[in-house]
């Protein structure tokens, strides 16, 4: 058996051409694509990856720093083509990504699943992502009901990837002082 050579790269606009067209299969069926248009090839480029086994994209990952709340990162899609599931791509795309975040500040990823994508729970259950708590439960998942309007509900992920810490300039000593805050989030162990 031959191994390939993994890497990964930076999304660019040409992946939309590559990707769009793959989704709603690599999501078994279901017509997602819609949900991801050119515009996170275009705008999201540093925080979006590409997994490369030789010269063939295997897995993707969308993803950028909340606009509202810098310390936190938001997960919009990850996806790895069907032939090449549970070899690690996923968490190889996740890890990246968390350092990326990190070195931009950011103390917390978050993500979402419709509660029918099973697969998509029990690997951000492996990667170490808590269920936070919502307002329903749909097959004993905890679900923010119509979070993504009438009818769909959310399970709402939320990782904690560093204690979240901020520089201060001490006026006395004018030395650099590290600061650290814990925001607590109201969540249930997932594990
Ligand atoms: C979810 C998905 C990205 C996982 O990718 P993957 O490359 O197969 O995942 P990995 O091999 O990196 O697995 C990481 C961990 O999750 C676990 N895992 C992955 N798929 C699993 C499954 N179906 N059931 C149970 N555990 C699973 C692995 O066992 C592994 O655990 P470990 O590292 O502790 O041993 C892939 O299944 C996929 O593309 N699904 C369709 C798209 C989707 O639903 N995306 C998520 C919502 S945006």
């Amino acid at each position: 058996m031959t191994s390939s050579l993994i890497s990964i790269r930076h999304l660019d606009s040409r992946d939309f051409d590559v990707i769009s067209p793959l989704i709603d299969d690599w999501w078994g069926g279901r017509p997602v694509r819609a949900l991801l248009p050119r515009l996170f090839f275009e705008h999201f480029q540093s925080t979006s990856f590409a997994l490369m086994a030789d010269v063939n994209l295997t897995g993707f990952l969308v993803g950028f720093r909340s606009q509202t709340a810098p310390s936190v990162a938001y997960v919009h899609f990850i996806g790895v083509s069907p032939e090449t599931r549970t070899r690690g791509y996923g968490r190889v795309l996740y890890e990246h990504f968390f350092k990326v975040v990190t070195a931009l500040g950011c103390t917390e990823v978050h993500a979402i699943t419709p509660p029918v994508n099973e697969t998509s729970v029990r690997f951000h259950r492996r990667l170490g992502f808590e269920l936070l708590a919502g307002n329903g439960e749909v097959s004993g998942y905890p679900v923010h009901l119509d979070h993504g309007g009438p009818g769909q509900h959310r399970i709402l992920f939320s990782k904690q990837i560093a204690v979240s810490s901020s520089l201060k300039t001490n006026k006395r000593s004018d030395s650099l002082v590290a600061t650290t805050e814990v925001h607590p989030l109201p969540s249930i162990n997932a594990e």
